[in-house]
């Protein structure tokens, strides 16, 4: 039972780092208030209670629970970071432009699937999917086109890229270097977890040995020289999106977390040196509350592995950040205006979750990539929520119901007693080569279609509540001529740069892949600055480590 002094002074603790926090990040408004003029308070809890301060605690106090900032979105905003890209990268340098000007404080890469396989524009295993569900990226020339006349010292920047992340985030820093922004003052997020594309989304290309040697290389390269950017967005989206419950996306994701922290471990590198910048990537789905309490269960279960089974002592690796997305699955193509309805209300368990930056989906997104309008409301959704709902003017507003509070402790006793069974496999890298995983993602995705059909599960317009004719909204539509247009741009590369160089560092890359104790991104960068591009170095990889053939 804590005494009510100690309750005082953990609440004296508190009222510190606010203060702290306050020099730094400013509250958005001094005073806050409803519209009926009542002033809003920081933060609501108890007087005092034994269990508040052990189970939910101070927001930016351990375990989380409550958030990870003293004043969360009081002082700072989540980022809003809508994930766009497709065509080449002028057509995405433009919408990313759009985007900036319309308000949105963060950009989000999306690559096309040559670009996340390691395929370039040309390559056979490309045909056909130039620049549809992204942007294509063969080498730097692109990466400068897609951030022309954006300030990288400025934006911060996240990459879905995974197998071939190091490549991508090679360019990106060679692209800050043409910019003139020295290397430790870019920020933003390369994905770079391998372990989901295995168990739910399938952008890989080497086996998992090789693949986890990658991603410790980029740990250690940027715990030196580039600090302020986030190593890995430890992903949940992908695993929810393939059919998990909110309970096996959570176990599943932070198992990962688990098998990336001992890999870094195991390459020698420090905890306190690493932690503070893994990040993660969770889904947001349509059950309200099971959301909220997902998020918190989250911080609190990452908060505890990494302080108690880890001895992690910087408070920054106990710290949970993540990045939200509204769930991609749930959108309908029938009656595609409801979707609006279905993104506000998962946007809202986001932030009510405590995320760190979020993307709403647009409404179209089950029947293409979203048009400029549909991109805009989404957005402008995400404004609406920050600016005039209030539900950012207090810290944690559902912490205390007794809805909520209960379903945070029984996911995180569900959690729990995944991330044993999956520790009594031999971790997660073991329970992917066994398919465990997967299989437990298959049969919950598998009940879940049943009760749709069976219309246990109502999905407005799909199954319930239809039209009898479906009115077709205009689409974006990606002209089938810009595989040709960047197959020659790259032709054009490929003969304007210096070859020699090319091959110098691309013989210098295979000779240190085949030493298991070379970090391998220095000759990654020295590849990419002279034009080498995304096929050349993972073929060079490929044909070190091989290709994964799957379970
Ligand atoms: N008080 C004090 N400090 C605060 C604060 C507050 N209230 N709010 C923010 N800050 C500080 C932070 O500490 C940080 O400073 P630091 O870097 O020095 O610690 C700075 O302000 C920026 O804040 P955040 O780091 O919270 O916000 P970011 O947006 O920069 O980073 C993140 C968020 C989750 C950590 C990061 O990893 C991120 O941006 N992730 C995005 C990933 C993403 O967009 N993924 C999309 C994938 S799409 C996909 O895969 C789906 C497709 O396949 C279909």
């Amino acid at each position: 039972m804590m005494s009510d002094q100690q309750y005082q002074s953990k609440q004296d603790k508190w009222e510190a780092s606010v203060k702290k926090t306050l020099e730094r990040f400013p509250e958005r408004k001094d005073p806050f208030t409803t519209s009926s003029d009542l002033t809003v308070d920081r933060l609501y809890h108890p007087d005092d209670d034994e269990t508040y301060e052990e189970k939910l605690g101070f927001p930016g106090e351990y375990p989380y629970t409550r958030g990870i900032q003293p004043t969360m979105y009081r002082s700072r905003l989540w980022t809003m970071r809508q994930y766009a890209g497709f065509g080449s990268a002028e057509e995405t340098n433009q919408r990313f432009r759009y985007l900036l000007d319309q308000g949105q404080t963060g950009l989000s890469v999306a690559f096309d699937l040559p670009t996340q396989i390691g395929y370039d524009s040309d390559d056979v295993m490309a045909e056909g999917e130039v620049g549809k569900v992204g942007v294509a990226i063969d080498s730097l020339h692109d990466m400068e086109q897609l951030l022309d006349r954006i300030p990288l010292d400025k934006v911060s920047t996240s990459m879905t890229i995974n197998a071939p992340a190091s490549v991508l985030l090679c360019m990106y820093l060679a692209v800050g270097e043409k910019q003139g922004v020295p290397l430790e003052k870019l920020t933003g997020t390369i994905q770079n977890d391998i372990l989901k594309e295995y168990i739910a989304r399938g952008t890989y290309i080497y086996p998992p040995k090789p693949s986890m040697r990658l991603i410790t290389n980029i740990f250690e390269f940027c715990q030196q020289y580039v600090p302020k950017f986030n190593t890995i967005s430890i992903s949940g989206y992908h695993i929810r999106e393939a059919g998990s419950t909110a309970v096996q996306e959570v176990a599943f994701t932070i198992a990962n977390g688990m098998a990336y922290v001992d890999a870094a471990l195991a390459a020698g590198l420090d905890i306190d040196a690493f932690a503070p910048r893994l990040a993660f990537f969770f889904n947001a789905h349509n059950n309200f509350f099971e959301e909220v309490a997902k998020f918190r269960a989250a911080r609190r279960i990452w908060a505890r592995i990494m302080k108690e089974y880890y001895q992690a002592e910087n408070p920054k690796s106990w710290k949970l950040r993540f990045h939200t997305q509204t769930g991609g699955s749930t959108l309908t193509a029938q009656q595609p205006d409801n979707n609006v309805v279905r993104v506000t209300m998962q946007a809202l368990a986001a932030v009510l979750g405590g995320t760190q930056s979020l993307h709403t989906n647009s409404r179209d997104e089950a029947l293409s990539l979203p048009t400029e309008d549909s991109a805009r409301i989404a957005l402008r959704t995400q404004q609406i929520m920050a600016h005039e709902s209030g539900v950012a003017d207090t810290v944690d507003p559902l912490g205390g119901s007794y809805y909520v509070e209960s379903l945070t402790d029984r996911i995180e006793e569900d959690v729990n007693n995944y991330l044993d069974q999956i520790r009594d496999i031999g971790g997660a890298v073991k329970a992917v080569e066994e398919g465990y995983m997967q299989r437990e993602i298959q049969r919950t995705a598998y009940e879940t279609q049943k009760k749709i059909e069976q219309e246990e599960e109502i999905i407005v317009g799909l199954n319930q509540y239809k039209l009898d004719e479906e009115v077709n909204p205009d689409l974006l539509k990606v002209d089938e001529a810009l595989e040709a247009a960047q197959i020659n741009s790259l032709t054009a590369t490929r003969s304007k740069r210096d070859q020699e160089p090319v091959d110098r560092s691309l013989a210098a890359l295979r000779e240190q892949a085949r030493n298991p104790d070379a970090n391998l991104i220095p000759y990654i960068l020295d590849a990419v600055r002279v034009y080498a591009t995304v096929g050349e170095i993972c073929h060079v990889l490929r044909d070190e480590f091989g290709e994964y053939t799957g379970i």
